[in-house]
């Protein structure tokens, strides 16, 4: 059988790394004890995923090292590096006795056709685990497989599946972001919080879980606020989540007098060290405002050469940095959730969750974004280019898959 996997050049080896280029190996006859071989069937692709790339040799994070390159056609993993992607897959090969043939399963995929993996002891009935003891312990949540069987979330619907692999990474980050923000009550009553990259599926998120939050406390005072590119002003002020949006450019002209007067907070989602430095700089200036707290959620600003982002931006070496000053301060969700693990019962937690995923389910619909179905290898590597070149627009969602479109959607693939 024949494997195909979407790898790029390393930052650090002489050639561009935006060049994606489709390897073609052989997939193993045989596997090793307590492994799987998966049909990745489809995943997901956004900024997110771009981050991941350039993000995959930088010291704290590590992307390139969940998947490696295959040492085929002037490739190998010194050379290039997988980047991650989240996706639906179905298990055809098992040698682990807890894990059976047919299985559906979710997670932290290669962009491949197939993709092998080992399996940890610790197997149970909503998840396996890849082992990967060269990372460090807090990456546990990329390591996890989730058995569709079992997952209270799973819709098995072909559009169900496709709306999890694009919200499902981005929606819990922005979801345990706010329950954060919320258990310090907004870091001690702030009234206004402003977002960055406004038009991205996180930050749009986390201001449609803000808005929620204030509806449930019947609280009409905290307002949210997005930053966003002037071409995507139009699409960020229709998704009426943002009791205002602003350009880069002219924020600070326009965010004065009434308008800036509260306690903010600022929620970076670009990672621009030249924008949060103007942030800061206009707080500063302005006479009744007060900036409590700036955080670093995203860095939709790297490209794909970028090898280590800045530590002004709270993800650079010494990002373990506190508030305060011209330092951002890091909300890390895996951190946050081992303290809820220990104040809320898993149960609660589940209710939790499967609340906001049902809303979000049936609200994200209203908000413009449309998914855009990509099959085939040629076709997955032309719209990787197109976005290299274009840049990815808010309002379209990709879905890829490296197999045909008949063999992945049947005939349901035009939506
Ligand atoms: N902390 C975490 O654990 C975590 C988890 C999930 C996601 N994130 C991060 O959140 C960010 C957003 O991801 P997403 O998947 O939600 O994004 P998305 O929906 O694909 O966002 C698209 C938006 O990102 C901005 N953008 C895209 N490409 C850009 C480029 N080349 N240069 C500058 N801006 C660009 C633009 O927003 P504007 O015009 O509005 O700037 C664009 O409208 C990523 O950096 C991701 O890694 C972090």
């Amino acid at each position: 059988m024949e494997n195909l996997i979407l790898c790029h050049p390393r930052a650090s080896s002489s050639q561009d790394p935006n060049q994606a280029i489709i390897v073609k190996c052989e997939v193993p006859q045989t596997i090793p004890n307590n492994h799987v071989l998966l049909e990745v069937d489809r995943f997901g692709f956004s900024t997110n995923n771009m981050t991941y790339q350039a993000l995959g040799e930088a010291s704290h994070f590590r992307y390139f090292e969940f998947h490696h390159a295959p040492d085929a056609e002037g490739v190998s993993s010194t050379t290039h590096g997988v980047t991650p992607v989240w996706g639906f897959g179905t298990i055809i090969k098992s040698t682990h006795p807890k894990v059976h043939p047919g299985e559906r399963v979710y997670g932290y995929f290669a962009p491949a056709r197939y993709l092998l993996l080992a399996v940890s002891s610790n197997v149970n009935k909503y998840a396996f685990f890849v082992p990967r003891p060269h990372l460090p312990p807090d990456r546990r949540p990329y390591n996890q497989i989730t058995r569709c069987a079992e997952d209270p979330l799973y819709d098995p619907s072909p559009t169900a599946e496709d709306l999890t692999m694009l919200y499902r990474p981005l929606f819990w980050t922005s979801f345990w972001c706010e329950d954060w923000l919320n258990s310090s009550n907004y870091k001690g009553g702030s009234t206004h919080i402003l977002i960055s990259s406004a038009s991205s599926k996180t930050a749009f998120c986390l201001a449609y879980l803000i808005r929620r939050r204030n509806s449930l406390q019947g609280s009409s005072t905290r307002r949210v606020i997005g930053l966003t590119s002037k071409k995507n002003i139009a699409f960020t002020k229709r998704l009426a989540l943002y009791d205002d949006v602003f350009d880069y450019e002219s924020f600070d002209t326009s965010l004065v007098g009434d308008l800036a007067r509260g306690r903010w907070i600022y929620v970076d989602v670009t990672g621009n060290d030249a924008l949060n430095a103007r942030v800061r700089d206009h707080f500063r200036a302005c006479g009744d405002s007060e900036l409590v707290t700036c955080i670093a959620l995203g860095l939709t600003n790297v490209s794909a050469s970028t090898t280590e982002p800045s530590s002004a931006t709270g993800w650079g070496s010494d990002s373990e940095a506190p508030q305060g000053g011209d330092k951002m301060e890091h909300f890390f969700m895996p951190e946050w959730l081992s303290i809820r693990k220990q104040q809320l019962s898993v149960s609660a937690i589940t209710q939790m969750q499967k609340e906001a995923w049902t809303r979000l389910m049936s609200d994200c619909g209203t908000w413009g974004v449309s998914l855009r179905r990509v099959c085939g290898p040629d076709q997955v590597k032309a719209a990787y280019e197109e976005i290299v070149k274009r840049g990815l627009a808010p309002e379209e969602a990709f879905v890829w898959s490296l197999w045909g479109e008949t063999r992945v959607y049947g005939s349901t693939a035009k939506l």
